[in-house]
This record gives structure tokens, C-alpha cells and sequence, in this order.
């Protein structure tokens, strides 16, 4: 906008200065009055002397000197003014471009509500946290039609956008699958509220909440800091706010500006861009979409970014899944508490290629432990270490006895990037990782 101004500038200035410069030169070259076909330059090159001319033709020409002299010195004075206000000029019209088109993008965050009017929690820490009501609207898509539920979203005013799913119709399954209703209706909803800010709202990314998530301080900055590489890079297609191995004691607290790379879907707080949308959309599954995208055939061997120290927490132990890993896991993973600058930091190191060089670096030159000394503390030096599984079974096994997420999904490991999980054991860094030269994952583990 700016630059297309400045050389309309330009342009204007070299017209000006060069319709005066042919007007001159017209006039200075057009045929003296009385002397047809006799140009004044050619006579005095023949030594004519000026005598010849009339005193008439001689006061015509120094009238005509003196106008172009006086006109000249007009657009001197023009050219000085345009010079002297354009700095001012500039900089009210810099301000003008950013107001137009915010260097800062505009990212939705849509919370996922049913019938809980704990929905509340999630919502007062969003609006307790977020820096910028204009870069982050918040949509609460309700499914459910609770009155309750809908009351206490409503009384937030024109802080949030209230969608409501239209489709409350019961759903028709198969009789084995009649407890798992909950998980159709949850897909239903999801790919609504999903259109809804995609096709309606024409929004290019969004950040999805459930409605039992509390956000962390530095949770808006995360995803604002995230969304360029996310946008850029084709090798990731989601950025997750959870760590699901994150719990007090299996992660570093001094490292919550630690960021990961993870061949699993996290989930539960994330961001995602259109085009991804456009490409699930249509196929998007009736029902357990989240184990769904966790499918080689959605996934296609993208990652996500996921945080070393959760920007989520999920306090919704009565849910859909009636607290299967609630009270095991879910409700022990710790919240950040310490607000990372992320846009500030250099996040070049998340970028795949230079990821997956220094990750298979960092993982296979640490020393390989024994998983009994592991378990028994009897590691010695600072870590990392490397623990090896090479089957299934072995990894199951390890995972568990050490307290990290033993189930696999489409073969991934929760959390895990190329087979490796990274956690904290007694204050070490372990690495359970598989031998070396992985290439990919076995879907039938699972
Ligand atoms: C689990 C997952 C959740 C995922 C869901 C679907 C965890 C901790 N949670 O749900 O991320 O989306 O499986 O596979 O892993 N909801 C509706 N309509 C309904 C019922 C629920 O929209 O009829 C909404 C809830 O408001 C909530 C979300 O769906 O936002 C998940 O429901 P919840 O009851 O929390 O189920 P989970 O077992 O946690
Ligand atoms: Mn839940």
C-alpha cells in the first residue's frame, strides 16, 4: 500500500518535471515570427548576428524567458513542499496500513460446550488470559440444547459468540455401539462448529477448546507464535497445547519454553488451518473422531507441536468417556504457570529437517540404560539416557512400570516423535526409544 503510494509520487513528480521540460523545449525550438523556415539556433551558427532579428521577436523571446523562468521556479517551490510534508505523510499512512491489514492474524478460538455449566472455568480463564479480544474472538458452539448450559454462556454478552447446534436429533447406531453415543453426537457437533468458523466465519485457523480445559497464562501466545511454522510447513498439521505424558515429576519445570515435535494427535487444545479442514470435511467420521485423525490415512505422516509443560489442563472427570483416564492420568498433568515470550524466541529449531537431524542426535548418542536401573534410580551423570524397546510388548511393559502412557494409536505412542517418548524419570531425561534406524510406524501395535 505504502510503496504503491510513494512511486505514485514519483510517477506524478517525473510527469510534472517532463511536460515542462517538452513545453521548453517546444517553445524554444518553435520557428521565429517573420523567418519561415529559418530555425534561430542554425543563423547564429552561421555567425548571424542578432541585430537581424526585430526588436519585436526580441521582446517576445525575453517575455517568454522571463514566464518559463517565473514558472520554473513555481515548481521548484511545488517539489519542495511535496518533499518537506512527505515524512509526515508517510508515517500518518504507515499507521493507516497497519489498521487495514494487522501484521497480527486473527485466530478464533472455539470452545466445544454441551450440557456442563462448568463451562465457565474454561471460559473465565480464556477471557482471563486472552491478550486481545480483537486477535482472538471467542466462539462457544453449544451442542445439547442444555438451558442451563446456555444461560451461563449467554451471560457473557458480546465477550463471546454463542453458536448453537441445530441438530439435536438422536442419533441412530448399531446396538453395540449404543453406550458410545455420546462419541457420534460429539462428531456431529465438531464437524458443525468446525464449518461454522471455517465456511461461515471464513476464519483461516482456529484453536479448539473443549469445554473442560483451563488455559495456561502463556496459552494466546503459544498458538500466535506457532501459527507461521504451522502455516508454512507442510509436515505439520496440528499444534496442541497438551503433553500427554505431562505430568508433575515427568517433565522438566525448568524447560517450559521447550517445544516438541509429535507424530501423535494430541488434542485437547489445539490449532488448526483451513486447508486441513477442507482435506478432513468430507470424510469426517461419524463418531471417535480423535482416534480418527490419528489414522495413517488422515495423518499422512504429519506431526504436531506440542509443549514440553501443558498449556491445558482438563478438569472434566464426569465426561463422555465416564473418567477412563481421568483419575489414572488426565487429572495429574501439570499447567504451566510461567508466561514464555514464544514470539519472541527463535523457534527455527522446530523446522523438520533441522528437527529430526538434531532429535535422532540428541536421542541416539545418549547412553543406553537397562530399564531396571531406570526403575531403580541407579543411573549415574546427568542424562539423558536412552531406553530401548524393540517390541510392542517391550515398549507396553516399560511404559507403564515407569509411568508413562502405554497405549499406542495406529501404532504412535502418545507423544512420541519417530518412535521415541521423552520424559522425566527421578529427574532424568529418558529417552524409550526404539533401536536405531526407525523408519516407521506398525500400525498393529496398538
Ligand atoms: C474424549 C476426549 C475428547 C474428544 C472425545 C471424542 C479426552 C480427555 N477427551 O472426550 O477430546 O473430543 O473423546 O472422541 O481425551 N460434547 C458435545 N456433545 C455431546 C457430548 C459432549 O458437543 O453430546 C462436547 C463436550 O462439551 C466436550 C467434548 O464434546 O467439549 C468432549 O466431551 P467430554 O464429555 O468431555 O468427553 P471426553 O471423554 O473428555
Ligand atoms: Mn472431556
Amino acid at each position: 500500500m505504502l510503496r504503491k503510494r510513494g512511486s505514485f509520487i514519483f510517477c506524478g513528480t517525473f510527469l510534472f518535471v517532463t511536460w515542462n521540460a517538452i513545453l521548453v523545449l517546444l517553445l524554444w525550438g518553435r520557428p521565429q515570427p517573420g523567418q519561415p523556415g529559418q530555425p534561430g539556433e542554425a543563423s547564429q551558427e552561421q555567425g548571424a548576428p542578432l541585430e537581424i532579428l526585430s526588436d519585436d521577436v526580441v521582446g517576445d523571446v525575453l517575455r517568454m524567458a522571463d514566464t518559463f523562468e517565473a514558472e520554473l521556479e513555481r515548481q521548484k517551490d511545488i517539489l519542495l513542499q511535496i518533499q518537506k510534508h512527505q515524512p509526515l505523510w508517510e508515517s500518518s499512512n504507515a499507521n493507516k496500513v497497519k489498521a487495514v491489514a494487522p501484521k497480527q492474524p486473527i485466530i478464533p478460538i472455539l470452545v466445544i460446550a454441551c450440557n456442563r455449566v462448568t463451562v465457565r472455568r474454561c471460559v473465565d480463564k480464556l477471557l482471563q488470559h486472552r491478550p486481545s479480544a480483537e486477535h482472538f474472538p471467542i466462539i462457544v458452539s453449544q451442542d445439547c440444547g442444555h438451558a442451563e448450559t446456555a444461560e451461563v454462556i449467554r451471560s457473557y454478552g458480546d465477550k463471546v459468540t454463542h453458536l448453537k447446534q441445530p441438530d439435536l436429533s438422536d442419533i441412530a447406531v448399531r446396538p453395540e455401539h449404543k453406550k458410545f453415543k455420546g462419541y457420534y453426537k460429539i462428531s456431529r457437533h465438531y464437524r458443525w462448529a468446525l464449518n461454522q468458523v471455517f465456511r461461515t466465519l471464513s476464519h483461516s485457523s482456529v484453536v479448539i477448546v473443549e469445554d473442560d480445559l483451563e488455559v495456561a497464562p502463556d496459552f494466546f501466545e503459544y498458538f500466535r507464535a506457532l501459527l507461521p511454522l504451522l502455516k508454512s510447513d507442510p509436515s505439520l498439521w496440528c499444534v496442541s497445547a497438551w503433553n500427554d505424558n505431562g505430568r508433575d515429576g515427568y517433565v522438566d519445570p525448568g524447560k517450559a519454553d521447550l517445544l516438541y515435535r509429535t507424530d501423535f494427535f494430541p488434542g485437547l487444545g489445539w490449532m488448526v488451518v483451513r486447508e486441513v479442514w477442507d482435506e478432513l470435511e468430507p470424510k469426517w467420521p461419524a463418531s471417535f473422531w480423535d482416534d480418527w485423525m490419528r489414522q495413517p490415512e488422515q495423518r499422512r505422516d504429519r506431526s504436531c507441536i506440542r509443549p514440553e509443560v501443558s498449556r491445558t489442563l482438563t478438569f472434566g472427570r464426569q465426561g463422555v468417556s465416564l473418567g477412563q483416564f481421568f483419575d489414572k492420568y488426565l487429572r495429574y498433568i501439570k499447567l504451566n504457570t510461567e508466561f514464555v515470550p514464544f514470539t519472541k524466541l527463535d523457534l527455527s529449531y522446530l523446522k523438520e529437517e533441522t528437527y529430526k537431524q538434531n532429535f535422532e542426535k540428541e536421542v541416539y548418542s545418549a547412553p543406553v540404560v537397562t530399564y531396571e536401573a531406570v526403575k531403580q534410580g541407579q543411573l549415574t551423570g546427568p542424562g539423558p539416557f536412552r531406553l530401548q524397546y524393540s517390541s510392542k510388548d517391550s515398549f507396553k511393559m516399560m511404559a507403564k512400570n515407569l509411568g508413562v502412557m502405554d497405549d499406542l494409536k495406529s501404532g504412535v505412542p502418545r507423544a512420541g516423535y519417530r518412535g521415541v517418548v521423552s520424559f522425566i524419570s527421578r529427574g532424568r531425561r529418558i529417552y524409550l526409544a526404539p533401536p536405531p534406524g526407525w523408519s516407521k510406524y506398525d500400525p498393529t501395535w496398538s
